[in-house]
């Protein structure tokens, strides 16, 4: 009745008669173990066109593990060196029979499925959960960082003024934004402008300018995340020209996003920064963000050899035995 997964995953019509129905993978997200899910529940109802989720059934079709994945494109303004990159923004799994051993095969299933619809691209995910970490060591995935989360409590920071014009970014600014970004950030981490786009496209995101004599000198991505009911702060991005960096251009972003943040009556702001860029924690600390105890390591790995790319799926809700 089930293809091979390999004969399924090229195959639109099992794809559309066996999909993994939004309530099975929301169940597995709230109820189960999950380690990392960056979306509101409800988009696994209609995700994004570029998420593919990839599940795996158990002997009893019960969706038994599902990763949610970000396939992302290397822009073509981009160098070569800039990976292509597949963000696991989601894994759960069910842990009645050894959670370990489920997340090193959902892995597994997951790396072989995309060594062939998307070979030769990074793979990389972050986690604080031993069984996933260890799950993906041993299928082949390597320690890249350790990513730290930052917060302040809003009322305990000192009223900040920005000290240069900041204002809301335009489309127009979006190709020079992603030019600042790609100097700014190595190049594992460069954004370009249509990631930048289509995070600040959300209802929840913010995207301020700081503007020096007419051009761009840096820019803030921040998103209101709501957190026990309350909306919260959240950074997703600050970057500035490295030509101007130490200017205080840094501070008069994150003094902006910051009060419209405090104006919209959240309480606290958050942020994740990776503990090899000392410099940003330098930064960080200087503002007042306080680090919390837990860490996430961030795994990576090359899945499969580059290759002739295989035609590209728009999205695919998959289903594996
Ligand atoms: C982090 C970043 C946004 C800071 O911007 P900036 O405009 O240079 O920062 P500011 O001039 O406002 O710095 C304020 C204070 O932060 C600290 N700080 C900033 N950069 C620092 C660095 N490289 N080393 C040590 N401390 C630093 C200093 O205390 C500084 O005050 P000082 O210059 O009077 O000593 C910028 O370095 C950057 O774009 N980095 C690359 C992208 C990145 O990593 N972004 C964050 C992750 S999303």
């Amino acid at each position: 009745m089930y293809a091979e997964p390999g004969a399924r995953l090229h195959s639109p019509e099992a794809a559309v008669t066996r999909p993994v129905c939004a309530k099975d993978l929301a169940e597995l997200f709230s109820g189960h173990h999950y380690y990392i899910r960056d979306f509101p529940p409800e988009a696994l109802a209609d995700p994004p066109s570029n998420w593919s989720i990839l599940a795996q059934r158990d002997a009893a079709q019960r969706v038994a593990g599902a990763a949610v994945l970000d396939i992302e494109d290397r822009p073509p303004t981009l160098p070569s060196c800039v990976p292509s990159r597949i963000t696991g923004r989601g894994v759960a799994v069910r842990g009645e029979t050894g959670i370990r051993a489920a997340a090193t095969h959902l892995l597994q299933q997951v790396l072989s499925d995309l060594d062939r619809q998307w070979p030769g691209r990074l793979f990389h995910l972050a986690s604080r959960y031993r069984w996933l970490v260890d799950g993906a060591l041993a299928t082949g995935f390597r320690r890249l960082d350790t990513m730290a989360y930052l917060e302040h409590r809003l009322h305990r920071m000192t009223s900040l003024e920005p000290k240069h014009t900041l204002r809301p970014a335009r489309p127009e600014d979006l190709p020079q934004l992603a030019a600042i970004d790609a100097r700014a950030f190595p190049n594992f981490w460069h954004m370009g402008a249509q990631r930048l786009n289509q995070l600040s496209q959300s209802k929840s995101a913010r995207l301020l300018v700081a503007d020096a004599g007419g051009q761009a000198a840096g820019f803030i991505l921040t998103e209101a995340v709501l957190q026990d009911g309350r909306a919260e702060g959240f950074v997703v991005r600050v970057c500035v020209d490295p030509a101007l960096h130490r200017k205080g251009v840094g501070t008069s972003l994150m003094a902006g996003a910051v009060n419209a943040m405090h104006r919209a009556g959240m309480t606290r702001v958050s942020l994740n920064a990776l503990l090899s860029n000392e410099d940003t924690l330098a930064f960080y600390r200087r503002l007042g963000f306080v680090a919390q105890l837990r860490h996430s390591q961030v795994l990576g790995t090359v899945t499969g050899q580059p290759r002739t790319p295989a035609p590209r799926r728009r999205r695919g809700v998959l289903s594996n035995r």
